[in-house]
């Protein structure tokens, strides 16, 4: 049954919102390969029984995205196991939060490696072949803080603006070929990255949201839903934001 699904691969998929995402790509009758990252295994693998019990048809793959030879080992074992990728949604991503006068080249260069060159070494190995059949969908999930800045995250929002730019440029070379590429900045969600900022931050945050409240990881899915779709295939290089009014623009 699942050779006739479409495969998409979500990496950063067992996170908080890479899960909602590959819960609601399942439902859409994706064939979901979710990427985790190589020391997580265990958590893994109890992440995705305790899903496919539920009902879904969710793969799992180990990828160290910050790396180029693993990611392309990763493409490579998925298309022979699966199928070709034709779905991918770069969703992987950490965050070093600290003002820029304690902020350690370590901590840009984790943020760096994860959040943006990790979109260039998935993205290569997928998109030959995307091209060479004429459809494809990348969609690649930013954040609110590339679009207007966030005190205590130079690293994130440089790399999440970054992945905007590679969206743009790179939905030139897709248009004329049935690819589309994407991007999507959320704002606030309720996940664990968002429960690690002190409370008294994360509140302050919150009142400043029009809406005032996070978002829910399956409002981003829904929104990845809609651009993954065969028939929405006339959008492309699109900033798309979800981020309860707090940046418009
Ligand atoms: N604008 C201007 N000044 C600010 C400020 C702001 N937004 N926030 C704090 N300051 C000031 C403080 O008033 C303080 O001033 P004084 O030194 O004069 O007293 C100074 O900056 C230092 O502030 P902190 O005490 O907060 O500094 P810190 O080093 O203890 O903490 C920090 C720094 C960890 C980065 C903390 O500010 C923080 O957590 N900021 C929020 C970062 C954030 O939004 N992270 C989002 C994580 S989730 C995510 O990234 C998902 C997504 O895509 C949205």
């Amino acid at each position: 049954m699942s050779d006739t699904k479409k495969v998409a691969l979500v990496t950063g998929g067992v996170g908080g919102i890479g899960t909602a995402i590959c819960l609601r790509l399942s439902k859409e009758g994706f064939k979901v390969i979710a990427c985790y990252y190589p020391p997580l295994a265990s958590d893994a693998e109890i992440w995705v029984k305790e899903h496919n019990a539920a009902g879904n048809d969710i793969g799992i793959i180990a990828g160290d995205v910050t790396s180029e030879a693993d990611s392309v080992r990763m493409i490579k074992e998925i298309e022979s196991q699966y199928g070709l990728v034709e779905i991918l949604v770069n969703c992987a991503g950490i965050t070093k939060d600290r003002t820029f006068r304690k902020l350690a080249a370590s901590d840009w260069e984790a943020v760096i490696n994860t959040n943006l060159n990790s979109v260039f070494y998935v993205t290569r190995p997928v998109w030959g072949g995307m091209l060479d059949r004429g459809f494809g969908r990348i969609i690649n999930i930013s954040s609110v803080n590339g679009q207007r800045g966030q005190f205590g995250q130079t690293n994130y929002s440089a790399a999440k603006a970054g992945m905007h730019g590679f969206t743009m440029a790179l939905a030139q070379e897709g248009a004329a070929k049935g690819v589309t590429v994407n991007t999507i900045s959320p704002g606030y969600v309720e996940t664990a990255m968002t429960g690690a900022m002190r409370p008294e931050v994360r509140d302050a945050i919150i009142a400043g949201v029009p809406m005032k409240r996070m978002g829910r990881p399956e409002e981003i899915a829904a929104v990845v839903a809609f651009l993954a779709a065969a028939e929405n295939g006339y959008i492309t290089g699109a900033n798309i934001p979800v981020n309860g009014g707090l940046f418009m623009h």
